[in-house]
């Protein structure tokens, strides 16, 4: 029934939209452990879903959703031994996950030693985002891929967030090589974000498990959510975190050539030339919007680990994801 609206609605071709069936899942495994995008069904709303440990992968949601900015976003995992190997739970975040996993609750907590959620889905931080969803479809697919799958809310930016496969279509047709219908995601309220990275718990973003319920299982009061927008969670939870966010080296932007001393963040090239002794490294050579929101994190870091004091960056065109880029740069870059 659901199948065959989604199919009036739209060219089926195009869309790609596939009943949720064991050989559609295990399709969208294939599809995910190659680097694409497969939108799927969980119990708050649809998921747009990449390879959580592949920046590429990752990349291509922020470019699927034409997104200003780069979010953290949440790693969907099959069940709490995944999580542990991901992040650092606090006993109280181990307690809340017993209770409420799988379900629409999401926990942060600083990344673990054997963490694979790449940079790019962190935005750079030290902590990640992590939840076990309640909905059969998203467990098998993500049991079938193997490894966590970042997924946001699979809308474009700016749009509510979609509850049905159609939704979903509506919003990304074209965009996304995979959808999975596995009928409404019958909560359509995100799941609620409850951070341990502070001193103390805090509710991060409200959603579909009520505060009440989170402090009763804690045995005490949380923090309240700072002033935010709707649906958006804040990055970091009142500045206590240690944080990768921020490079210790400072950027100037839209630099034409390197000055001495100064270490290159290059795009296409531009800047190399100008000092072969310093240390350049080119977001993408060819020029590659996504190949450099794959690397923009992981390049930040490495300028810090090789104790480069000023970075050079080179201009980064501003269409497509380099909007995005241009918005990382630019934080980064502010005085602190
Ligand atoms: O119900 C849901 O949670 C849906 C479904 C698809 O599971 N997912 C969802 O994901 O809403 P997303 O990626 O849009 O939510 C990301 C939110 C952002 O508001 C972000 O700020 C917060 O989680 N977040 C992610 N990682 C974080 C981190 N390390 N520290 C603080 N906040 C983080
Ligand atoms: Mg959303």
């Amino acid at each position: 029934m659901r199948r065959e609206s989604v199919m009036r609605s739209s060219d089926a071709a195009s869309a790609r939209v596939a009943f949720a069936d064991d050989a559609a899942i295990d399709r969208g495994a294939q599809i995910l452990r190659d680097g694409g995008l497969v939108a799927f069904p969980t119990e708050t709303v649809y998921g747009l879903g990449a390879d959580a440990s592949s920046s590429q992968a990752v990349a291509k949601i922020y470019q699927a959703k034409r997104r200003p900015s780069f979010n953290p976003l949440i790693a969907h995992v099959a069940c709490l031994e995944a999580a542990r190997r991901e992040a650092r739970l606090p006993s109280a975040a181990i307690k809340l996950a017993t209770k409420f996993w799988p379900g629409p609750l999401t926990l942060v907590a600083p990344a673990a030693e054997t963490c694979s959620v790449c940079d790019l889905a962190r935005a750079g931080l030290d902590s990640v985002a992590l939840r076990v969803p309640a909905n059969r479809v998203a467990l098998a697919l993500i049991r079938a891929a193997g490894r966590p799958i970042a997924a946001p809310s699979a809308n474009r930016s700016g749009h509510v967030s979609p509850v049905t496969a159609a939704h979903v279509v509506a919003d990304l047709d074209g965009r996304v090589d995979l959808v999975l219908d596995g009928g409404r995601a019958n909560m359509g309220l995100e799941s609620t974000i409850v951070s341990f990275v502070g001193e103390k718990p805090a509710i991060l973003r409200p959603g579909a498990i009520a505060r009440a319920e989170i402090a009763a299982a804690l045995g005490m009061e949380l923090g309240a959510a700072p002033e935010q927008e709707a649906g958006e969670a804040p990055i970091l939870a009142g500045g206590t975190a240690k944080s990768h966010d921020a490079p210790r080296a400072s950027l100037r932007l839209d630099a034409a050539e390197l000055r001495p001393g100064e270490a290159g963040l290059d795009f296409g090239g531009a800047l190399a030339a100008s000092d072969p002794s310093a240390v350049v490294l080119d977001l993408s050579p060819g020029g590659d919007l996504v190949e450099a929101a794959a690397n923009v994190f992981s390049f930040l870091r490495e300028f810090d680990a090789r104790g480069c004091a000023a970075v050079a960056v080179a201009p980064i065109p501003r269409h497509g994801l380099g909007e995005a880029i241009n918005d990382r740069l630019r934080r980064a870059a502010a005085p602190r």
